[in-house]
């Protein structure tokens, strides 16, 4: 297969097309971001490379990193973290409150914010000091300590960030919330606030392609068994209420932020990167749905 001519081909065929979607504009640094940025980066787990567009220009991977931190929680703590939160898909958009209070304050799943809310409530009390641990987790994924918390994005999110304060006083009403939330929402807007390229996040992904094991030094990041779950849970919630149309349209577990990128698994095969900054209705990079579906159609490749 070669890769590297297929992302060039469907990279061009998308960008003759009209843009559409915004930018997230209700996190105000998100706002100023030029919207036409658009790259693409593929590792496989033979790591092999490819690349196409802005792939080694880094922006904010907000909700992606979701992932990695119910990854440090779950290695730490196992089946446990499943008491606080659920593995269902909410059908509902990531920042709904709606669920919770039927729910008696047990999120649908880690990757609604409240989802979110709650893992951060686990680390804080797991380390001393958990934002320096996650982060040391994710360069250690990353094999790169130049990884950093990006403090304009963490002011901007807290200037704003009514709905997330109320999903954590909400769900710390139901006992769910174990720490102080001003120390919860802290962490909570530095792991959204991480910087990292499509180059970066393809490489650091790609152990959940590979059972579990880094790639480049073999280290068990997560059993077999825990990595499977971890997919399906990307899989069928990691794009909240569209990850039934990601699932139909990509057919790969993955997982999207609001500052335009996508992350998405063939296990065995590769991890791909798309990111491009407008957003379709559902706060999903429009452009990385649709270069996926073009992706995985035209290379045969979903895990269905
Ligand atoms: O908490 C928020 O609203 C953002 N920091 C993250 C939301 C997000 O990325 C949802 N993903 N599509």
């Amino acid at each position: 297969m070669d890769y590297q001519k297929v992302l060039e081909t469907i990279y061009q065929t998308i960008q003759q097309q009209q843009p559409t979607g915004t930018v997230a504009a209700y996190i105000p640094e998100l706002a100023k971001v030029n919207p036409d940025q658009f790259g693409v980066h593929l590792t496989t787990i033979q790591q092999e490379e490819y690349g196409v567009g802005d792939f080694q220009k880094r922006f904010s991977i907000q909700s992606i990193s979701k992932v990695l931190s119910l990854c440090l929680a779950y290695q730490l703590h196992g089946t446990e973290i499943w008491n606080r939160v659920g593995v269902e898909p909410s059908g509902t958009p990531f920042n709904s409150l709606v669920q919770l209070e039927y729910d008696l304050g047990i999120p649908r799943n880690p990757f609604m914010n409240g989802g979110a809310l709650v893992i951060c409530d686990i680390l804080l009390s797991t380390f001393p000091d958990a934002k320096n641990a996650v982060l040391d987790f994710i360069r250690d994924l990353a094999d790169n300590p130049n990884l950093n918390y990006a403090p304009a994005i963490v002011a901007s999110e807290r200037s704003t960030g009514n709905r997330n304060q109320a999903l954590c006083h909400f769900i710390k009403s139901f006992n769910n919330i174990h720490n102080n939330p001003e120390d919860v929402l802290d962490l909570y807007f530095h792991l959204c606030s991480i910087e990292m390229s499509c180059e970066e996040l393809s490489r650091t992904f790609l152990f959940f392609a590979n059972n579990g094991c880094k790639v480049t030094d073999g280290k068990e990041i997560l059993n077999p068994s825990r990595t499977k779950r971890l997919n399906a849970l990307m899989l069928t919630c990691g794009f909240y209420d569209e990850s039934g149309d990601f699932a139909f349209k990509v057919g790969l577990p993955g997982k999207s932020g609001v500052g335009g990128g996508i992350i998405a698994i063939h296990p065995e095969k590769y991890s791909i990167a798309v990111w491009s900054p407008r957003l379709n209705t559902k706060g999903n990079s429009q452009w990385g749905m649709d270069f996926l579906e073009l992706f995985t159609t035209r290379t045969a490749s979903s895990i269905f």
